[in-house]
């Protein structure tokens, strides 16, 4: 996620502008940039940098601005990589408008062909320059009237701080989807992407709505829609303190991407799905169909809660596109030696793009000269880099250290190069639109979910003195009860292993006791019935079992000692939402036997050694 920060008002706007970036810097980003307005020299001055916001501060020191308005920015890369040259501030072509973004724009490359043919010039790899151009369009003198009605014609996210060299002594904010949040002090407002830089200036916050438009002045501010309807809201008086503001009132990080990941999940999919045809969208694939479509065989490499999305990647792959998959422990892969053929195509998985282990198996597979690919969530990452091609998960930044909301981002890619892949091959166009269908239904099954947080955590209260437990499922629920297992152990210490529910009878029962509880992740579908009986077979041994089972199925509730529901889904989707509440298990486990949630001991967020 990108930060944002404006300010005007009588203090040196540069100088909050910078101590309210550097409050932002938790949100994780590549590269920073200012711009402000010179009132002695009556225009912007802009200057970005790539790397740490102290560089940006030491450009800024250079150029003794005291200025009354000023917009910040970090940028987490979605567009183009890291570079001086896409951070923002982006401008137009007469260097009028200034502006910075949060989000994605959607319909930027058609919107880019009719500015360019109108005989606008672009200068960066980005969505949001794209932006200023539009606006520039409709420029006639009153920045939010042009504003307006440029983002009529806009599809997609954003959270926006734009200023003018021509109309100066305005901030013009406007939020879709992105949280933007406006500080209203004594003669002097901010606008942010969260509370915190605002929280040491004023208390006093108006939170925008998507569809909204803010005019800011010294004078005051002023609310519109997109039909430039006046708004009128009160400000609202926040008691949080600046740390808190960074985690959205959320008491960890943790939980904060937890519940972010419907939002992640959209993000994920946004732009992505051709619905008419039932297609996935991928512009980092293109020019790599005709590769892509005579590959018979897909190795996956990664490490940990990475190659657990791969394994259920793997079912997918195998039933919807047909194609031979198998999923490597990196660290193995590099060492065994791999059979890689003319149709092999290997897929690195990686949140961070950095992982020793996933990035030793790629080089070895490119050595092998097979055609690779990678599901990144880090823009200009070591492995975006260096893969043939790839997605981007557009999860934005995890800053809890044990992965969650990446997890997610990484199950809607892999559908979503399921259907890719599929509609290759033998899927039909049906099948295709009622994958599509379903896939954009999940982040309000998610949402549903979430509201059960509270009956999980009384779930976690009963369950957090336990000291061992067993994960169980089958098929595509098989990696869950792997991933979930990991959850709770990088989590909350606890020790759990995940299993496939079958490979009970093999051993693992002997461990059980009325002090050891298992958990089935048992969804009605098509192995409902064989996972029932393992759950019986448990409950024989006076097992404790919680049963994660599909809404409406009172079947279960007589049978499990307890029961977390989620909706019903197709059963190539059921991951996607069977892991939220194991997640939030994990998480309040945690919290209850007093661990560090979003920094676990001896682990770290990227595994850059072997
Ligand atoms: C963090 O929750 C994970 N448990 C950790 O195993 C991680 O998935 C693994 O280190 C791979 O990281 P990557 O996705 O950045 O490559």
């Amino acid at each position: 996620m990108c930060g944002i920060v404006g300010y005007i008002g009588n203090k040196n706007a540069v100088e909050v502008g910078l101590e309210g970036l550097k409050r932002l810097e938790y949100r994780g980003y590549d590269s920073a940039g200012a711009a402000f307005f010179d009132g002695k020299k009556r225009t912007v001055r802009s200057f970005k940098s790539v790397g740490r916001v102290a560089q940006l501060e030491e450009k800024l020191a250079k150029h003794n601005s005291d200025s009354e308005l000023a917009i910040f920015h970090t940028r987490w890369a979605t567009h183009g990589t890291p570079t001086v040259k896409n951070a923002h501030p982006h401008t137009d072509c007469t260097s009028n408008i200034w502006l910075v973004h949060n989000g994605i724009i959607e319909n930027y490359k058609d919107l880019k062909a009719r500015l360019v043919a109108r005989g606008h010039t672009v200068t960066s790899d980005t969505d949001t320059e794209i932006l200023t151009h539009l606006i520039e369009e409709y420029f006639d003198g009153n920045l939010e009237k042009a504003v307006t009605k440029a983002l009529k014609r806009v599809e997609g996210t954003y959270g926006l701080a734009i200023i003018s060299r021509d109309d100066p002594h305005k901030i013009v904010a406007a939020r879709n989807s992105s949280p933007l949040v406006i500080g209203v002090g004594e003669g002097e407002f901010m606008v942010a992407s969260d509370a915190s830089p605002i929280l040491p200036h004023t208390n006093k916050v108006v939170y925008l709505n998507d569809g909204e438009v803010a005019t800011i002045t010294q004078k005051g501010l002023s609310l519109s829609n997109l039909k430039q309807e006046t708004l009128i809201r009160a400000p609202e008086e926040l008691d949080w303190a600046a740390d808190e503001a960074q985690k959205d009132g959320f008491p960890h990080f943790t939980l904060k991407e937890i519940h972010e990941i419907p939002e992640v999940i959209a993000n994920s999919l946004r732009g992505r799905i051709v619905m008419k045809e039932g297609l996935a969208k991928l512009g980092g694939l293109e020019g790599f169909e005709g590769q892509l479509r005579d590959v018979s065989k897909i190795i996956m490499v990664a490490m940990g809660t990475a190659y657990n999305a791969g394994l259920v990647g793997e079912y997918m792959f195998e039933e919807y596109a047909g194609i031979t998959t198998e999923v490597e422990n990196a660290a193995e892969f590099r060492y065994r030696k791999p059979i890689i053929d003319k149709g092999t195509l290997v897929l690195a998985i990686s949140q961070s793009g950095e992982t020793a282990d996933t990035l030793a198996a790629l080089h070895e597979a490119k050595r092998k000269g097979a055609l690779t690919l990678g599901i990144v969530n880090t823009v200009g990452s070591t492995i975006a880099r260096e893969t043939d091609a790839g997605v981007y998960n557009h999860a934005g930044p995890e800053i809890g250290v044990a992965s969650t909301k990446a997890f997610n981002s990484q199950l809607a890619v892999f559908a979503l190069l399921t259907l890719f892949l599929g509609r290759q091959r033998q899927m039909s166009q049906v099948m295709g639109k009622r994958i599509a269908e379903e896939l954009l239904s999940i982040p309000d099954k998610i949402r549903w979910i979430l509201k059960q947080d509270q009956k999980i955590k009384a779930l976690a209260k009963k369950y957090s003195k336990f000291d061992n437990f067993l994960y169980m499922g089958r098929k595509y629920n098989f990696p869950i009860a792997f991933e979930g297992a990991l959850k709770l152990k990088e989590l909350s210490y606890v020790h759990a292993e995940g299993y496939g529910a079958a490979e009970m009878k093999h051993g693992p029962i002997a461990l059980i006791n009325k002090d050891f509880p298992s958990l089935f992740i048992v969804p009605t579908d098509s192995v409902y019935e064989k996972v029932v009986s393992n759950i019986e077979e448990i409950k024989a041994r006076k097992g404790l079992v919680i049963a994660l089972a599909t809404q409406g199925n009172r079947k279960i509730v007589q049978l499990a000692d307890d029961v977390i529901f989620i909706p019903k889904t197709l059963e190539m989707l059921t991951p996607l939402l069977s892991v939220v509440p194991l997640q939030l298990f994990a998480y309040h486990v945690a919290v209850l036997r007093g661990c560090d949630v979003d920094k676990p001991r001896n682990l770290a967020k990227s595994v850059t050694v072997e």
